[in-house]
């Protein structure tokens, strides 16, 4: 049987548990899963593309079946250049829903070849979200245990580098 190659799309600014705890769930799942961070034309993204890589690749580093890639266009055209047969997303809440349905059937509809998966994050990370992350941050709280520590420490570095360019 053919190995089953799985994409786990996102824009990951920055990484948190929540995500590292799907692609964990994945790496047992699948063959083999690819973290495919999106390039996106978002104003101000809080890490450049470079940096989520680098970030995700020390994260995972020495896990042998995931790997971290970059992609732009459409998401089944890049699953299609990856032999993927599925797109692994994550569902928190019911919130995130509607959005992921509509994106999971046009996705679908764009190549019907291609399953979405969604798998539901350990209870402790449900709440936690990338945009939450960084208000927390940038407001003077801690992210300890919500974020990988490489990922804390980044988030350190660039607030000492925001209030030293303010002072
Ligand atoms: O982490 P995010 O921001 O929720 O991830 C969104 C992502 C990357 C999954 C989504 O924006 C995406 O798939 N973009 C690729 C463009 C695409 O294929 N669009 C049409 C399908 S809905």
């Amino acid at each position: 049987m053919s190995e089953i190659i799985a994409i786990y799309p996102g824009s990951f600014d920055p990484l948190t548990n929540g995500h590292v705890d799907i692609i964990q769930r994945g790496s047992r799942l699948f063959d083999r899963i690819v973290v495919g961070v999106l390039i996106n034309q978002e104003k101000a993204p809080l890490f450049t593309v470079p940096e989520r890589v680098e970030i995700a690749r020390t994260v995972f580093r020495g896990w042998s079946n995931v790997e971290v890639d970059t992609f732009d266009g459409l998401l089944v055209e890049y699953a299609r250049s990856k032999h993927a047969s599925v797109i692994v997303r994550g569902l928190r809440a019911i919130s995130d829903f509607e959005f992921e349905m509509q994106m999971a059937l046009m996705n679908r509809r764009l190549n019907p070849e291609v399953e979405t998966v969604f798998m539901m994050p350990a209870e402790p990370y449900t709440y936690v979200s990338s945009r939450l992350v960084k208000e927390v941050v940038a407001l003077g709280g801690s992210v300890t245990g919500l974020v990988p520590g490489v990922v804390e420490d980044r988030l350190r570095e660039k607030t000492l580098a925001r209030e030293t360019m303010k002072a």
